[in-house]
């Protein structure tokens, strides 16, 4: 044996998994013979015999004692299909008090009373219902539904009524047409393999309004919908006090507070379920019919937004390809290496029990966030003020540091650093208070930057909520809980624990996450369907280099756009699949949104959201952009560019920024579109930097293509500084520009060098600025915001690409002058 751990494992091992495996064969093999319908009166299920489930009459839920541990059995509902473990539970009786694996039995006495028994004496879980005498028939049945119901019938049809049902009481998961109440609530599981009840739950507040909260032992606080906003800010409502919500089961969900969303796979009846699952997302799941459950609708797509990863003094990143991640913040280190949830502990001895507590310097970390515990809000202070706000308060961990507008920012002193998230198109920056000693100590030169993803693995761990007690402990019970449920793949689970073993455990994690979000709204389409859905491709909408795009009506009435790739220029279909899979992982709300795509014979199509106000182009050119939505595209376009460069997948280069590639939706919101074609397309490959042939667009393209330097990301900054110039003035960039403004002279100039011309002048700002605008645009201007995009924007198209900021700097530079509410 190569590996010493294989080896301990395997020899202390074998017994009882070969035990296991042989438990589990006997239980898959048995699951189709169940012996009855329902439970009668006076009458038990036990655990002893694998036989004794109650089916449903349509065979898709099975209802008895199911492995949940070592020799832990919960009296569990469960989806038919045994193959997806755990995570086929949809309810359990005695979730946080599993069972002996003998002689437990659940019992239906000759009252009516339904209890659960441990090894034939502690009674674990009963529903104490008192039978009404007149009742001739007591008995549980498992509907179609998935609903387990205990129903009495009297002589006459009065007396027939549901003493208990699962329904009214969910564990994780509700179901279509159950109703979710006021009286009702979904709690997460503890951790991926541990059903027991977790920290996160999903239920209405006593304001009306459906939330997630996190509840951890510490400490609690509500994560979703965004705890900074007003419940009227995302359109929910307060005033209706019924408190109920359902899904349906073509996949639309209503909530009494005015949420509502439809599943992407509306419009089909297939079994679906709402979970709230482990880490803190709720999702919805449908079974697609090779038998795998995909996600069709999910809360939070930003993973890190869930509160609680990571404890406190540290900071969750994320990153689309390996998933959540911890990190601890500088001058900590973790508290307990087995459990990310206890966060980090300073190296360093508190402030307030030094003899001269305003002591510490700072340490600078941008694009990190903190929720809460803000010792007060300090507005318009600069970055000395709030270090010495900082250095007064004994408890003060450190502060963050916001941009206001172009000369003012914000400064909140943090008394505790709890909910730590990074992101690249977040806003503001966090400086972190350290004794001097630590600061000059050298490990903390590598986080000296920004926090990215190239910290080296020992920073980075992946979270895991479960504790740890012994690592050998823990390998041997989840091999032992595979063994128990990975039933009827013996041959495949027994390569599995090898594989497991060996180490790769990591990577399946991983694999799983990508899965998630793969399997997000993203499908595959025939090509017939989809032309149907364009009525054989009729009404064109747009038209590039790369394919045209026609208008879609999917089922479910939902308005797409199908991209119609030209057919010259595509890879096969394997390769077409893994980067159409690739560009489906991005998700971002300025990204455009790809739901699906179709790969049949030569042809290659891609299904993405339908944006109802068309290009950025056809806006400008209309002149429907007020000054208002102008600075609104800019600041969430560039939001959506530096996710693609920055949150870690900065090989994801767009190439071809310009007006038609941004689109707008109902509410104007821009969503950057056709970002990753460049590795669909058969043109080169950006890794082995063989761009051969020059991509973009004439006007919008950066020096660095005509002189052959090497391309990164701030070919899209130059790009994007172009589009910038464009929105202000209303010319084009293509050729030169014709300048009216010096009475009628022709000056054939690049749109750049006339901007920097004009801004270059002895006159002040405003008339300056006054000079360049858009005059078509009605309505008044904020001279200080077109000023600042101006600003931007020739930062932007600097000729040196070393002399433009990055995406994320755009973001942080714009934020100045946005409406948004602050912290
Ligand atoms: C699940 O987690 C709980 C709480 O940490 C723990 O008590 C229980 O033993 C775990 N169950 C399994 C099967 O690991
Ligand atoms: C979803 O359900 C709500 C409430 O029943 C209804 O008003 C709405 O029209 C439905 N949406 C669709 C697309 O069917
Ligand atoms: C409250 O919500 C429920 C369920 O969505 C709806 O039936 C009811 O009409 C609403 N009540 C009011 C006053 O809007
Ligand atoms: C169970 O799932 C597997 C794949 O996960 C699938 O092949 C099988 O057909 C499914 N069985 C049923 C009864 O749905
Ligand atoms: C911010 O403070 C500076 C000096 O402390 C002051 O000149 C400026 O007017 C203030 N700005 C606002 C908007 O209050
Ligand atoms: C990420 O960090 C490494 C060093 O840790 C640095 O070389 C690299 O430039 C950083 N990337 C970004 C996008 O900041
Ligand atoms: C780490 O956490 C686990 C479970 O939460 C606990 O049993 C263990 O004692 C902790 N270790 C330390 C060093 O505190």
């Amino acid at each position: 044996m190569r590996n010493p751990i294989f080896s301990f494992i395997s020899s202390s091992l074998f017994m009882p998994v070969l035990l296991f495996l042989a438990i589990s064969f006997s239980l898959t093999s048995s699951t189709s013979v169940h012996r009855d319908r329902f439970l009668r009166r006076g009458s038990a299920l036990s655990v002893d015999d694998p036989d004794d489930v109650l089916s449903s009459p349509n065979g898709a839920f099975f209802a008895g004692f199911h492995p949940v541990g070592r020799n832990a059995y919960s009296f569990a509902v469960w989806f038919s299909n045994r193959s997806c473990m755990l995570d086929c539970i949809v309810w359990m009786a005695n979730r946080d008090k599993p069972v002996n694996g003998k002689h437990s039995k659940l019992i239906l006495d000759k009252h009516g009373n339904l209890f659960l028994t441990d090894a034939g004496h502690k009674v674990v879980w009963s529903t104490d219902i008192a039978l009404s005498s007149s009742a001739t028939y007591v008995g549980l049945h498992l509907l179609d539904s998935g609903n387990l119901i205990l129903r009495s019938f009297g002589p006459r049809p009065v007396d027939d009524t549901v003493m208990w049902q699962s329904f009214d009481h969910p564990t994780n998961t509700l179901h279509p047409e159950q109703k979710f109440t006021r009286f009702t609530e979904l709690v997460s599981s503890r951790a991926r393999g541990n059903i027991s009840s977790g920290y996160y739950k999903f239920y209405f507040d006593n304001d009306n309004i459906l939330r997630l909260l996190y509840s951890g032992p510490e400490i609690s606080s509500v994560y979703w919908p965004h705890p900074y906003q007003l419940p009227w800010d995302y359109g929910r409502t307060t005033y209706n006090d019924s408190r109920v919500a359902l899904l349906d089961s073509l996949g639309n969900f209503t909530s009494s507070d005015d949420w509502k969303f439809l599943a992407s796979d509306y419009g089909e009846k297939i079994p679906r379920r709402l979970t709230l699952d482990f880490d803190g997302n709720v999702r919805l799941y449908s079974l697609s019919r090779n038998g795998e459950w995909t996600i069709s609708w999910q809360a939070i797509t930003t993973p890190c937004d869930v509160h609680g990863i990571c404890g406190p003094n540290a900071v969750c990143l994320y990153n689309a390809r390996s998933g959540r991640s911890c990190s601890y913040a500088p001058g900590y280190e973790r508290k307990n290496l087995s459990d990310w949830s206890q966060g980090c502990k300073p190296k360093f001895e508190s402030f307030c029990k030094l003899p001269d507590p305003e002591t510490g310097e700072f340490i600078r970390f941008p694009h990190l966030d903190f929720y809460g515990y803000d010792e007060d809000h300090y507005p318009n202070y600069t970055l000395n003020q709030c270090k010495k706000k900082c250095l007064e308060l004994c408890n003060c961990k450190g502060f963050q540091y916001k941009f206001r507008d172009s000369n003012r920012h914000d400064c909140y002193p943090k008394v505790l650093l709890l909910n730590g998230r990074a992101s690249a198109t977040g806003y503001g920056t966090i400086y972190f208070r350290l004794p001097k000693a630590i600061l000059s100590s050298e490990q903390l030169q590598l986080e000296s930057s920004t926090l990215n993803c190239s910290h080296s693995p020992k920073d980075v761990e992946l979270h895991r909520v479960y504790s740890r007690r012994h690592e050998s402990e823990l390998l041997l019970k989840i091999l032992l809980i595979l063994a128990v449920v990975i039933a009827g793949f013996e041959a495949l689970g027994v390569l599995l624990v090898l594989c497991f073993v060996t180490g790769t455990w990591k990577a399946k994690d991983e694999a799983r996450q990508g899965y998630h979000l793969a399997a997000m709204g993203f499908r595959r389409y025939t090509y017939a369907e989809l032309r149907k859905a364009t009525r054989n491709f009729r009404e064109e909408i747009g038209r590039g280099a790369v394919g045209s795009v026609y208008r879609a009506i999917l089922l479910g009435d939902r308005s797409a756009a199908v991209k119609r790739l030209n057919e010259m220029t595509l890879h096969g279909e394997e390769e077409f699949l893994a980067e159409v899979s690739t560009i489906g992982k991005l998700n971002h709300m300025n990204l455009l949104e790809l739901w699906g795509y179709c790969a049949e014979g030569k042809h290659r199509l891609l299904v993405y959201e339908y944006m109802e106000h068309g290009s950025l182009a056809e806006n400008l050119a209309k002149g429907t952009l007020d000054w208002g939505k102008r600075f609104d595209v800019a600041v969430e376009a560039a939001r959506g560019l530096a996710y693609l460069h920055e949150e870690c997948l900065e090989w994801v280069l767009h190439c071809d920024v310009k007006p038609q590639n941004i689109l707008l939706d109902l509410n104007y919101k821009p969503k950057v579109a056709d970002f990753g074609l460049s590795k669909l397309l058969n043109r080169g490959d950006v890794k082995h930097s063989s761009f051969s042939k020059i991509r973009g667009t004439r006007g919008y393209m950066a020096p660095e293509w005509v002189y052959n330097l090497s391309i990164t990301s701030k070919v899209d900054v130059y790009s994007y500084g172009i589009v910038l110039l464009e929105m202000v003035t209303g010319r084009s960039p293509g050729g030169g520009v014709l300048d009216t403004s010096t009475g009628g002279e022709t000056e054939n100039l690049g749109l750049t060098s006339w901007v920097k011309q004009k801004m270059s002048g002895e006159v002040p700002t405003a008339t300056r600025i006054e000079e360049i605008v858009d005059h078509s645009i009605e309505g008044g201007y904020d001279v200080k915001k077109v000023e600042v995009l101006v600003a931007v924007a020739l930062q932007c198209v600097a000729d040196d690409k070393d002399d433009r900021p990055t995406m994320s700097q755009v973001v942080e530079m714009l934020h100045c002058c946005t409406n948004e509410a602050e912290i």
